[in-house]
């Protein structure tokens, strides 16, 4: 269940990408104790982060790899949901606005378009129990098919709120339901082409169509499994993903989601947060991307897809009140001991 906080780095703006898994990492590694290491020094040398081959990300490596934004993700695992998983999210999110003040010379936060971007939240639907992608597996039931009528109703909350709506992780029929239901553009923040590898965390070309019809954009993600559906990739496959899905569903559709420090099988060339400037330079050399398309790969797209959503949560925050509904307790049945009020009222909900 992750989250996602927009952080727009001081330093030269040039790459943007989606997803940035270095604050679980500062969880699970050092408890979110962040006097205790130096996130400018190279993580490379310093254990645990040295010996973990989920490490891609420290303040200077994202310097030599010149990005100008950064989504970090506050995720909270699964295992967590039901349990402490806002806990976990807050916690979080709060790590994030602390690193961002500890490093003022090198992290800002973003919270509006006028500064290109604004904080924003997007999550997978699982936790509002739509399916995740795992039902797309051929041996696996899904148990809600697709978005339920509370999840619609959260859909539109977050297009109230301005929240950029992430489908990543949800099924082919969530996100079919969401990207319908979204007045707002949506985005995969970190998933690739299925085409080209067969995973359910990738997207089949006729959403990459549907994806673009309503303006929204996929941004890639280099996990090895999800390139090549194997351990090996190379750069190569990146390029491969990119193009493909600029073919399918256009230069305005596609977007860098990387996923560093969320993976442990990544491509040949691409091996930290320091390498987009190769990723950009080998589309250039190729000849199939202009300027402008690399220019809107590299975080136009993305603006746009911001703007877009402001632009419709002032809308909506002008012509309509907040969603009140609250979630059908036969929805939570099963969960029904993790609240800690559960009576009914005369109108048998919740109180
Ligand atoms: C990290 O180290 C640099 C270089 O020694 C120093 O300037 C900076 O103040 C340190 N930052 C923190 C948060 O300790
Ligand atoms: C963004 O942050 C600034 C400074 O904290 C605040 O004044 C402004 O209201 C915030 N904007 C939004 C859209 O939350
Ligand atoms: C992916 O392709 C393999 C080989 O054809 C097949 O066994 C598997 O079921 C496919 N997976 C999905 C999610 O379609
Ligand atoms: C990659 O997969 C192959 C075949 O499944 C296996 O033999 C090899 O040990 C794996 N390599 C790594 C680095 O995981």
């Amino acid at each position: 269940m992750p989250f996602h906080a927009v952080i727009m780095m001081v330093h030269s703006l040039c790459f943007s990408s989606s997803h940035n898994d270095l604050p679980w990492n500062i969880r699970k590694f050092i408890h979110n104790k962040i006097h205790t290491v130096n996130f400018t020094y190279d993580l490379r040398n310093i254990s645990p982060w040295s010996r973990s081959a989920w490490s891609h990300t420290d303040l200077n490596r994202l310097k030599q790899g010149r990005v100008g934004a950064q989504l970090w993700v506050a995720y909270a695992p699964c295992g967590s949901q039901h349990r402490d998983a806002v806990q976990v999210t807050l916690e979080q999110i709060d790590l994030i606005k602390r690193m961002i003040n500890q490093y003022p010379n090198h992290l800002a936060f973003v919270n509006d378009s006028t500064t290109q971007f604004f904080l924003t939240l997007g999550t997978p639907f699982s936790v509002f129990r739509a399916d995740c992608s795992d039902v797309d597996k051929p041996d696996v039931e899904p148990t809600h098919n697709g978005l339920s009528t509370f999840g619609k109703t959260v859909i539109k909350e977050m297009n109230r709120l301005g929240m950029i709506i992430d489908l990543s992780h949800s099924s082919r029929q969530t996100a079919m339901d969401a990207i319908e239901t979204s007045e707002a553009p949506v985005i995969f923040s970190h998933s690739s082409a299925f085409a080209l590898c067969n995973s359910t965390r990738n997207v089949q070309d006729d959403l990459l169509k549907l994806l673009a019809k309503k303006k929204g954009m996929v941004m890639v993600n280099f996990f090895s499994y999800y390139l090549t559906c194997s351990n090996k990739s190379t750069i190569h496959d990146v390029v491969g993903h990119l193009n493909h899905i600029k073919e399918v569903a256009g230069p305005d559709a596609v977007g860098i989601g990387a996923s560093y420090d969320g993976i442990n099988s990544l491509p040949e060339g691409l091996e930290d947060v320091s390498k987009y400037p190769e990723l950009f330079s080998m589309l250039l050399a190729s000849g199939m991307w202009t300027l402008e398309e690399l220019k809107k790969l590299a975080g136009l797209n993305f603006i746009r897809v911001f703007q877009e959503v402001e632009k419709v949560s002032m809308r909506l925050r002008s012509e309509s009140l907040p969603h009140e509904e609250h979630i059908r307790p036969e929805d939570i049945k099963d969960f029904i001991s993790c609240r800690s009020v559960a009576k009914r009222d005369a109108n048998n909900t919740l109180c």
